[in-house]
């Protein structure tokens, strides 16, 4: 919609006097109501091939802030500072654009070319809820994050929060503009610009090349030490991920600028307990984000989510990327692999990170052949888990022969699960005892002739016993014909193996079934 008003163009604005209350009562309803229509159209056009997409809706009454304003939607997921710097350098125009559409905020960028809001660098942002129906929790987050970034006014990891207003009932905050993009933008791009390493034989591990390695460092250190200066400052996040963090890096004199956004979550440290958990929490986000930015892979099952890789995932990935050294700091701020918090505040990573780059050039020099940790290996011939039921079949097998009547143990389970291989090791073991250990199988194939799997276990026994000598042979058929005598025959009968000790029966035995 388009309108006209006489505005008070002289006010300037008291950046004091908050709130603000007073002077948003001479803001002109209708062209608030038009900005808030214009923002939301552009939800029609985040579907656009360019996704630039320039609403041309004028609204050029707001007050005394907003004048000559028009509205042009970029979708987030192509925004970037040099397009929106392309745009806002049109000297003539101030511009609006919404840069970021949230679950429950909208950013506003505006051009504040007259300064009206008193910001330094001549933007700002203009934080909002995304629905006219929003809740309370919205407006105390929105509300929240305006208090502790005026606390941390001095504080230059934080960008300065202006004022709060009011948008035709919608609570607003405008915040100083942080020029560059987010933390997750910037690591997606530079790892899909980063060359893969030369694949030789030998895949892992693929260790980052020293120039990378000095950026994400330097990267590192630079969001330690904002982290650090927030804590310092009696202030935890509560609430990073890539998303809150900007990086600008834009300007090639000066080092990488960062700024810790999105302090709606944000809270006094207090001095209990709870503050040295609050800390950690900080810390341990910061070890995820720190992970994703060596690796280039989220430390999560997918994006998103809350649920972890597994211990070793993370130390495969981590320690195939970089030197062993680099690995264990993040290793302990992640609070994986049994390390816990060794860096108590974010100033001592701060430091150990100082020291890993000016120590650079030697730890990359020997880490070129660094074996990656927490790869599964597998040695051949061990058996994983199996201790107790080890334990369970010897005691079985040592007690033969000593503690009353016969014993049969039966193993159970399905095929490839490994019955035969315990059995294996167990025979192994008893070889040092005076168990003989003899084994058959029940084979659903081997149906044809009766209790094959006893006639071959008794097949192995007795090539055993013959192999020994005649005195043996003459020893064992004593001890059988004495225990069995009448009945041997029914034995020869069905296990035909056992003739070569007892010899050929005289007595048939009498055929009970068929
Ligand atoms: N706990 C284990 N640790 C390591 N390897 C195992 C384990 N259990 C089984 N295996 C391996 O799995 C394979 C199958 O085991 P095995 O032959 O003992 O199974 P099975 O239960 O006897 O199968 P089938 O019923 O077909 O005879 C073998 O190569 C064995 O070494
Ligand atoms: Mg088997």
């Amino acid at each position: 919609g388009k309108r006209k008003k006489e505005q008070d163009k002289s006010v300037p604005v008291d950046k004091e006097n908050y709130p603000r209350k007073e002077k948003e009562k001479d803001m002109d309803d209708q062209a608030v109501y038009d900005l808030i229509a214009a923002m939301d159209q552009d939800d029609t056009c985040l579907d656009d091939e360019e996704n630039v997409v320039k609403i041309s809706t004028e609204v050029d009454s707001l007050s005394m802030i907003l004048d000559n304003i028009s509205i042009e939607s970029i979708a987030m997921n192509t925004f970037s500072v040099s397009s929106v710097g392309s745009k806002v350098l049109d000297q003539n125009k101030q511009n609006i654009l919404e840069v970021h559409e949230g679950d429950t905020t909208n950013i506003f960028y505006f051009h504040d070319a007259d300064n009206k809001f008193g910001s330094h660098a001549g933007s700002v942002a203009i934080k909002l809820p995304n629905d006219e129906l929003f809740d309370n929790d919205q407006v105390t987050r929105l509300k929240n994050e305006y208090t502790v970034s005026r606390h941390l006014s001095q504080c230059a990891a934080v960008r300065s929060a202006i004022s709060e207003i009011e948008l035709r009932g919608v609570p607003a905050i405008v915040l100083e503009w942080a020029p560059g993009m987010t933390l997750g933008k910037w690591i997606s791009c530079f790892h899909s610009n980063m060359q893969s390493p030369v694949i030789t034989e030998n895949v892992y591990p693929s260790i980052l090349s020293k120039d990378d390695m000095s950026i994400f460092l330097n990267l590192a250190w630079n969001i330690s030490k904002a982290i650090a200066d927030i804590h310092d400052a009696g202030v935890v996040h509560n609430n990073l991920t890539t998303e809150n963090i900007i990086v600008d890096d834009s300007n090639e004199n000066t080092s990488v600028s960062v700024k810790i956004i999105g302090l709606g979550s944000a809270s006094f440290q207090n001095n209990n307990n709870g503050k040295s958990q609050m800390i950690r929490k900080d810390l341990t986000s910061l070890g995820f984000i720190f992970f994703e930015m060596f690796t280039g892979q989220y430390p999560f099952q997918a994006k998103g989510e809350n649920t972890l890789l597994s211990p070793n995932q993370l130390i495969f990935e981590l320690t195939c990327k970089v030197p062993l050294v680099i690995a264990k700091i993040l290793l302990h701020i992640m609070e994986i692999g049994g390390y816990n918090h060794s860096h108590h505040s974010a100033r001592d990573l701060d430091n150990n990170l100082y020291a890993i780059i000016t120590d650079l050039e030697s730890i990359m020099s020997s880490c070129y052949t660094q074996v990656p940790l927490g790869q599964l290996e597998l040695t051949e011939n061990k058996l994983y888990g199996r201790g107790s039921h080890i334990m369970e079949l010897m005691s079985v097998c040592q007690g033969i022969g000593i503690n009353g009547p016969s014993k049969i143990a039966l193993i159970s389970g399905y095929s490839g699960e490994g019955k035969s291989v315990i059995v294996k090791c167990v025979k192994e073991m008893l070889k040092e005892t005076d168990v003989y250990f003899i084994s058959g199988k029940f084979d659903q194939l081997q149906q044809g002739g009766p209790l094959p799997a006893i006639n071959a276990a008794l097949a192995e026994y007795c090539g055993h016993i013959v192999s020994q000598g005649s005195q043996n042979i003459l020893d064992i058929r004593r001890a059988i014909m004495k225990e069995i005598n009448n009945d041997v025959g029914v034995l020869t009968a069905v296990f035909p193996c056992l003739r070569k000790i007892i010899g050929e029966s005289t007595a048939n035995p009498v055929e009970v079934a068929s």
